[in-house]
């Protein structure tokens, strides 16, 4: 029996010796330990053995098995080393230098439009604010002079919330809670998404993106809501624009306007991007309302100040030449990813 024993130990040692895989490992872990190897069928003999020399033939056989487990074991770490050197020696033979073929990704034409507009006009002092895209009824009307039932709620088609809460349905529903914040003097822009339940089309989209101003000082007047807003435009065309007030009506400024700029493309001759008018209208705005200040804690009577709710999905439109809104909605990487910033 002990011949048995010492036989298999040596069979197994010249085996184990040559494996070089880990496939290889454990098919001579089946072979020897697995319940049909060679090791079981030893211990099977047990019953033939006579009584007096089963002790011994157990504990030896068990040694047998104690010993392949140990060497498995060791075999197996050897390899799992060699794979580790294999694997850095291959990434030490890998040229870092070779130029790569990685798709980075690029920023939304919309990202690119808010950053650069944020940038001018915090070079012109003013501060950039977040605000939340949930409000309520007093934020978004109410506190701008919009109360229940007013005809001007029709221009927006609102969704509203179990909650009672609604989407905000444009970025002038920051302005209570902005100048309740800071109080005046005050400069602040507040970029944002906007939701309105419209139908859509090349046009029109149930979500898009504004950004809203407000300066409020003492002797403000609409000549700094021109300087301000021939700025900004001037910068983001990267040339000098030409802008023209419209009468406008937003219950929340008096007087109200509409402010259009001469149209880029033809330089104000008529051409089909501005429907023959020479003119493109681009951002409503006014002079405060008193009543929207007063809701705001803001001393009307030493303070005035002027409001404009830019469009920014259509500046980014008119900047990129997108001619379908939906685009910039649409999560397309192919048509997105063409749009690089300035
Ligand atoms: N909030 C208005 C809208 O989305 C746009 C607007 C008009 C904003 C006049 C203003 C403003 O700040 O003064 O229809």
């Amino acid at each position: 029996m002990d011949d048995k024993t010492s036989s298999l130990r040596q069979s197994f040692g010249e085996l184990i010796e040559k494996v070089k895989s880990s496939d290889e490992i454990e098919q001579l872990r089946v072979e020897f330990l697995g319940k049909k190897g060679h090791v079981s069928a030893l211990m099977s003999q047990l019953k033939t053995v006579p009584n007096e020399q089963k002790k011994a033939f157990g504990q030896s056989v068990n040694q047998l098995k104690q010993e392949i487990e140990g060497q498995l074991k060791e075999a197996h770490d050897r390899i799992a080393a060699l794979e580790e050197q294999r694997l850095i020696n291959s990434a030490e033979d890998y040229d870092v230098t070779l130029p790569m073929d990685i798709d980075t990704g690029s920023y939304h034409p919309i990202t690119l439009v808010m950053r650069e507009i944020e940038e001018i006009f915090r070079s012109m002092g003013f501060t950039v604010e977040d605000f939340s895209e949930i409000t309520d009824d007093y934020n978004c009307f109410e506190a701008l002079n919009i109360p229940k039932h007013h005809p001007a709620r029709d221009m927006q088609d609102t969704y509203y919330l179990s909650s009672g809460q609604l989407l905000k349905t444009h970025t002038s529903a920051a302005q209570n809670s902005i100048m309740k914040k800071y109080g005046a003097p005050l400069r602040a822009i507040f970029p944002g998404r906007c939701f309105r339940n419209e139908s859509t089309d090349a046009c029109h989209e149930t979500t898009f993106f504004q950004v809203e101003g407000i300066m409020i000082d003492e002797d403000i007047s609409i000549s700094n809501l021109i300087y301000f807003m021939k700025t900004m435009l001037s910068e983001v065309f990267g040339k000098d624009v030409t802008v023209r007030l419209r009468p406008g009506f937003f219950p929340f400024v008096e007087p109200g306007f509409e402010l259009d700029i001469q149209c880029l493309i033809c330089g104000g001759e008529g051409c089909p991007s501005c429907k023959n008018s020479g003119w493109l209208e681009l951002c409503p705005c006014g002079m405060i309302h008193p009543n929207v200040l007063k809701y705001g804690g803001i001393d009307s009577e030493k303070y005035t100040g002027f409001a404009f709710g830019l469009g920014l999905t259509r500046l980014a439109m008119m900047q990129y030449e997108i001619k379908d809104i939906r685009t910039l909605n649409s999560g397309n990487l192919k048509a997105l990813s063409q749009f690089k910033g300035k």
